[in-house]
């Protein structure tokens, strides 16, 4: 019987609840709260568990799905749907999410129904499009938009957010924040809105809150990557104190021969439909891993040893071993970036060992 899988990702809970406590004292010192952003872990519980002991109370994730794993795992923290919602889901954001970002009237208006329905009032937070042109009211629409939102009974608006760097790769600049933040006086003092949560963004964030001498009313910061893998995200630069090795993939040498460097023939379309070209280093010790494409994002990572991945397939990655004289059995080791990460988290071909 097979109990484990060859390929796996090493979660180290030690590292991971310092990088919390971290980013809580930095952040904290302006008074900007911390929502913590699972998808990248695809809301696993006993990941979640440590944001949430180390003093989280906001978990916000993309995936319906990965709240309701966190909400049956009776994890201790408030859930918010960090995407808006399709219309054809709004029953189940009230069931899971206690709160949902929102830019759409009558995804609204159907959650309104959906929450009347289970005599609830659910909370959500509008976005604003500060011009990283992915989700978000445009300013100019905002009043009329919130005036029709106070109409509907079972909803109740407690936040507005921006997110940036995320499609277009715009810059959460002091500009951009003071904007936010009057877009915020405005809706609080003319419809009398106590907003609990003036969200001013995401990992990206974090070069706007060092040389800023004043975050204004921002009191809240949406953060994944940073807790995860310890780096702001505009330059990828890890942040002072923080670990950037929570996650290791690991993974098993099945094949290793000295071979050329180079295909031998005429040469087509490879297995995804690219034509990939090959350094000719003559003959070298090519080592193959059990895994590819169909487990993690072979792009997002980077080995630990000086080796280097030649390519891959949905099943196969290739090494050239260099000087590590890679053998069969042998394990390598490797940092995972953002995409990596979500994607062995997502894959279940991929066992999950916690460190702690
Ligand atoms: C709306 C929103 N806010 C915050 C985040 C978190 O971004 P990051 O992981 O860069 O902190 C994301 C992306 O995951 C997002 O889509």
């Amino acid at each position: 019987m097979i109990d484990f899988m060859s390929s796996r990702v090493e979660i180290d809970l030690v590292k991971l609840g310092s990088n919390v406590e971290v980013l809580l004292k930095l952040y904290g010192a302006k008074q900007i709260g911390i929502m913590g952003v699972t998808k990248g872990i695809c809301g696993t519980p006993k990941i979640a568990q440590v944001l949430v002991s180390k003093g989280i109370q906001l978990l916000a994730d993309s995936k319906i799905g990965n709240l309701k794993k966190m909400r049956e795992a009776d994890i201790k923290a408030e859930l918010v749907l960090l995407r808006t919602p399709s219309l054809s889901e709004t029953d189940l954001v009230i069931k899971y999410a206690d709160i949902s970002i929102n830019t759409e009237l009558a995804v609204i208006k159907s959650l309104s129904a959906a929450a009347l329905r289970r005599d609830v009032q659910h909370k959500i937070i509008l976005m604003i499009d500060m011009g990283d042109m992915r989700e978000g009211i445009l300013p100019v629409d905002l009043s009329p938009f919130i005036e029709e939102v106070l109409l509907l009974p079972a909803i109740k608006i407690v936040g507005i957010g921006a997110n940036f760097a995320c499609l277009g790769g715009v810059i959460p600049t002091d500009e951009k924040m003071k904007s936010l933040c009057l877009l915020a006086a405005h809706t609080q003092a003319v419809y009398q809105l106590p907003l609990a949560y003036i969200s001013g963004g995401n990992s990206a964030n974090y070069n706007w809150f060092l040389v800023s001498e004043n975050n204004g009313t921002i009191n809240n910061l949406r953060l994944g990557e940073s807790i995860f893998l310890g780096r702001e995200t505009l330059g990828r630069t890890k942040i002072p104190d923080m670990f950037t090795d929570v996650f290791t993939f690991v993974a098993e040498v099945i094949e290793s021969k000295m071979k050329s460097s180079v295909p031998d023939g005429d040469t087509g379309q490879n297995a995804f439909g690219e034509s990939p070209q090959f350094q000719n280093r003559g003959l070298i010790r090519r080592a193959i891993l059990g895994v590819g494409c169909q487990d993690v994002l072979v792009t997002g990572l980077t080995p630990r040893l000086d080796i280097e991945i030649l390519g891959s397939s949905s099943d196969h990655t290739v090494i050239d071993s260099k000087r590590a004289d890679l053998q069969v059995g042998d394990e390598v080791r490797f940092d995972l970036n953002y995409g990596a990460l979500l994607s062995v988290m997502t894959s279940s071909d991929v066992d999950k060992l916690y460190i702690s």
